[in-house]
């Protein structure tokens, strides 16, 4: 069982001996997960993929969701979970529970900060889906309450996980890109018939298309902005200072339903707040930019659009290429990606089989992202160790959600960030996956 006290010692950064391996087998990590919809119910199939973990309570105000779960575990061959339902409030009495060391929430996005906050003094450690946060309030409430509680807390951005974006920041701390200066993102996915993401069938809104119907901002820049803090050395060195966001008219979501439902169904004459491409420019303190996209409600294949460029190189994920100055073949021109994965391929992406049972932990979701970054989280909580990422990272990436709303709002109205190190962005050394090789 892990303790609070011992929580504290791991966020505070004291030194915090890791458990010999056989010490280890005897310290399961104890779990919960407050919503088993969509994402729930896949973070469950992850934490069911290790053997030491063990989840011992399921929470959601939908009986049924919570009884699907109930049969994931039993189809693992797992003991049965307590199951807390029919309430919004029903979480609390989970939290209540002594035997429950991690929880996970993948609830809407308006919940996520009451449900870690609470979490969180309950003295739980805790793995919010992303956004963690939707107002610079909330952003503020989860990082006082991770101090005075001591439990950690960590929002859940798997695209920092991924195998290419680990290459990448491996060639990028070896100085292969020279020093970076420039990096372009997206968050390029249709979701307006991908249902029940947006809508259901008859265009009724979800608690997402709700978001869409009364606000205008980047609803969702975590997974565009997860690599990109670690490839520019964001809270180690440089921060963000300013953003300024702009948005096009709002037409996609109108123009699907007079296709699918007809000009004068309800969904296709109600009026979105929401603009069809947002394109946000992140100024650092540094001097670097970053240029940001969200486009989420025009038909179009999903692209994350990253490319990153220094004085001696770019990468385009897009492209899947990279051009080096001075190493590439060609002068000016684009070579494969490929060959550069294979030879700075990160540590976390060698197979990791379990020795007990030879199973892969890596194997499915996302190509292998989400049991990666599930088991990394849980790893830290077990060994008592700093979080693989911090919660200052995840907070700056959330709170892009208010601040480019403010932006578009007030015009292209440049908006401070604020500085959820303290300043210690100045004195940090890097820690995001710290390879041996880079
Ligand atoms: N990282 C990723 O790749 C990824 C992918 C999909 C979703 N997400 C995130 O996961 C979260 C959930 O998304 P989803 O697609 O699973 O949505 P969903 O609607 O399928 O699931 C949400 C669940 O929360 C439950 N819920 C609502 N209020 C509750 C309460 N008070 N107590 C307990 N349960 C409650 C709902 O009944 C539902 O089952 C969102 O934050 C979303 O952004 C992340």
């Amino acid at each position: 069982m892990v303790r609070r006290r011992e929580f504290l010692k791991a966020t505070t950064g004291a030194t915090a001996a890791a458990l010999s391996a056989s010490a280890a087998e005897d310290n399961p990590v104890r779990v919960g997960i407050i919503g088993n919809g969509n994402r729930g119910t896949s973070l469950l199939g992850r934490v069911l993929r290790i053997d030491w973990a063990h989840v011992t309570a399921l929470c959601d105000v939908r009986p049924e969701a919570s009884a699907k779960s109930q049969d994931l575990l039993q189809t693992a061959g797992r003991p049965k979970a307590e199951t807390y339902t029919g309430s919004p409030e029903a979480y609390k009495r989970m939290l209540d529970r002594k035997d429950l060391d991690v929880v996970i929430i993948a609830t809407p996005w308006d919940l996520h900060t009451p449900m870690a906050l609470d979490a969180m003094r309950a003295g739980k450690a805790v793995a919010t889906e992303v956004p963690a946060a939707q107002t610079v309030e909330d952003c503020w409430a989860l990082l006082e309450t991770r101090d005075k509680t001591g439990s950690p807390c960590m929002m859940l951005e798997n695209w920092s996980f991924r195998r290419d974006n680990l290459a990448v920041l491996n060639m990028i701390r070896l100085g292969l890109l020279g020093d970076i200066v420039h990096c372009h993102c997206a968050h390029s996915h249709d979701c307006v018939l991908h249902t029940p993401w947006y809508f259901d069938r008859k265009g009724n809104p979800t608690w997402f298309g709700g978001k869409l119907i009364d606000r205008n901002c980047d609803q969702y820049p975590t997974h565009s902005l997860g690599p990109v803090l670690s490839w520019m050395d964001i809270h180690c060195g440089d921060a963000f200072d300013n953003i300024i966001t702009v948005a096009t008219r709002s037409l996609g979501i109108n123009h699907m339903f007079a296709e699918v439902l007809g000009k004068d169904s309800a969904p296709a004459r109600r009026r979105y707040a929401q603009g069809d491409i947002v394109t946000s420019l992140i100024r650092t303190k540094r001097g670097n930019t970053i240029v940001l996209n969200n486009d989420m409600q025009l038909p179009r294949p999903y692209d994350n659009r990253w490319m990153i460029q220094g004085t001696d190189g770019v990468y385009s994920e897009e492209r899947n290429s990279i051009y080096l100055w001075r190493r590439s073949p060609q002068a000016h021109e684009w070579e494969a990606f490929p060959p550069y994965q294979d030879r700075y391929e990160h540590a976390w992406w060698k197979p990791m089989a379990d020795p007990k049972n030879g199973k892969d932990q890596l194997a499915a979701g996302h190509g292998g992202t989400d049991p990666l970054m599930i088991y990394k989280f849980l790893e830290a909580v077990r060994n008592r160790t700093p979080l693989p990422l911090s919660l200052e990272d995840g907070l700056l990436m959330s709170v892009v959600v208010p601040l480019s709303g403010q932006s578009i709002a007030g015009n292209a109205k440049a908006i401070d960030f604020p500085d959820f190190t303290r300043g210690a962005w100045k004195t940090n050394k890097p820690y995001f996956a710290l390879d041996r090789k880079a």
